[in-house]
């Protein structure tokens, strides 16, 4: 197995910790261990009592009923829980796929759906979606591109990079393609429930279809990526079990003291969820209004969904501009090369400071 450079990681290891204003994050602004041990009237008692042994290997039975909880159909036995949604993406794949296998991809993506299924051999096509058509779901094209022995489909929403739904319609569509030929729908969802519209949310993968395995992760709509906490939720005990082999290889089982965290989180998460969306809505009337402002030079798709919207910037080479913007400016965007859409940037609008981000963006725009 080979891995080429993970270049969003790259970008973020490189300027994340030494950049003064995030205005690419994919994660919502983020509390404190007091803050989240609050929610709870036994939490910090429960966290400084827990012994630090080794942990369940599928996750404790608390963390998995309050991952079960956003489900309807789908129960805690139903869950693994893992070290965030990139420790899923890296098992079910490698679990899945091998050498012989064909997989379809929806592009662009998070890097490592695409680069580790690639990696394993298997055969990847991309159900590509072009900013010039809106980003539409092209159905005809996923058909074409699926293979009577298709082992395994990776589709994400709400969308990264695009921060939008996939219409309800487009994922019934995708659950009877996969259906009709046995594959795996491997369904990213680790922005689920920060639709802009709550009216917008889809349902679970796993609810849907036996053979679906959702992905979800307390990093991005719950805003605690420290916790490295994630899970898959599949109804098929032979896909769980290739995944739990897996993570025999990678982790093993879960920290203890996240379990816990993670699990009060869930179980609390309606107040945090409304944090974060009322925090994501506000930073969008201030990009609107830059777009708006900016028109000859950005464009957009506007996102309905997540905290991340991925618009068109017409500043020649986007790598470059973003660069300068961070070492000059102090504003971090997320160049679009990283998803092989070089015209583009990624905007996050889940972290306090926008408007001074905006601002400083503004202003280095003006003096370009
Ligand atoms: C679509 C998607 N999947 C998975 C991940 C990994 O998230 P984490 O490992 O922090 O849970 C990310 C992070 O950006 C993502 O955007």
């Amino acid at each position: 197995m080979r891995l080429p450079p993970f270049r969003i990681e790259r970008w973020y290891e490189r300027f994340e910790f030494t950049t003064e204003l995030m205005l690419s994050s994919s994660d919502c602004e983020t509390i404190s261990v007091g803050e989240l041990l609050a929610l709870e009237p036994d939490a910090g008692e429960r966290l400084l009592a827990l012994r630090l042994g080794y942990t369940e290997v599928p996750g404790s039975e608390e963390l998995r009923s309050a991952i079960a909880g956003l489900y309807d159909e789908t129960g805690p036995e139903a869950v693994v829980a893992l070290a965030a949604a990139e420790e899923g993406v890296f098992a079910v794949e490698t679990a899945l796929l091998g050498p012989g296998d064909h997989a379809v991809v929806e592009t662009p993506c998070y890097e490592s759906a695409l680069a580790v299924a690639r990696s394993t051999g298997a055969d990847v096509s991309t159900w590509e979606r072009r900013y010039e058509d809106g980003w539409r779901h092209d159905l005809d094209e996923l058909e074409r591109l699926l293979r009577p022995d298709t082992r395994l489909v990776y589709v994400n929403t709400p969308h990264n990079p695009t921060g939008q739904s996939m219409p309800r319609d487009v994922l019934e569509r995708v659950v009877e393609l996969c259906a009709e030929r046995g594959a795996v729908l491997f369904c990213d969802e680790v922005y689920r429930e920060l639709e802009h519209d709550p009216a917008l949310r889809l349902p679970a993968a796993c609810d849907l279809y036996e053979r679906a395995v959702s992905l979800g992760s307390v990093s991005k709509t719950y805003g605690l990526p420290g916790l490295r906490t994630g899970w898959i939720a599949c109804r098929d005990a032979a896909l769980r079990d290739a995944v739990v082999a897996a993570k025999l290889y990678t982790t093993i089982c879960s920290s203890a003291p996240s379990e816990l965290l993670a699990a009060v989180a869930l179980r609390n998460r309606a107040g945090i969820v409304e944090r974060n969306r009322t925090l994501v809505l506000r930073n969008l009337e201030l990009a609107d209004a830059f777009v708006e402002r900016h028109a000859g030079v950005v464009d957009w798709v506007p996102p309905d969904a997540s905290p991340i919207g991925f618009p068109r910037l017409r500043v020649g080479d986007t790598r470059a501009f973003c660069e300068r913007l961070a070492l000059e400016a102090g504003v971090l965007l997320l160049p679009g090369d990283v998803y092989d859409e070089p015209g583009h940037v990624r905007l996050g609008l889940g972290r306090v400071g926008a408007a001074e981000a905006f601002e400083r963006l503004r202003a280095f725009l003006a003096a370009a």
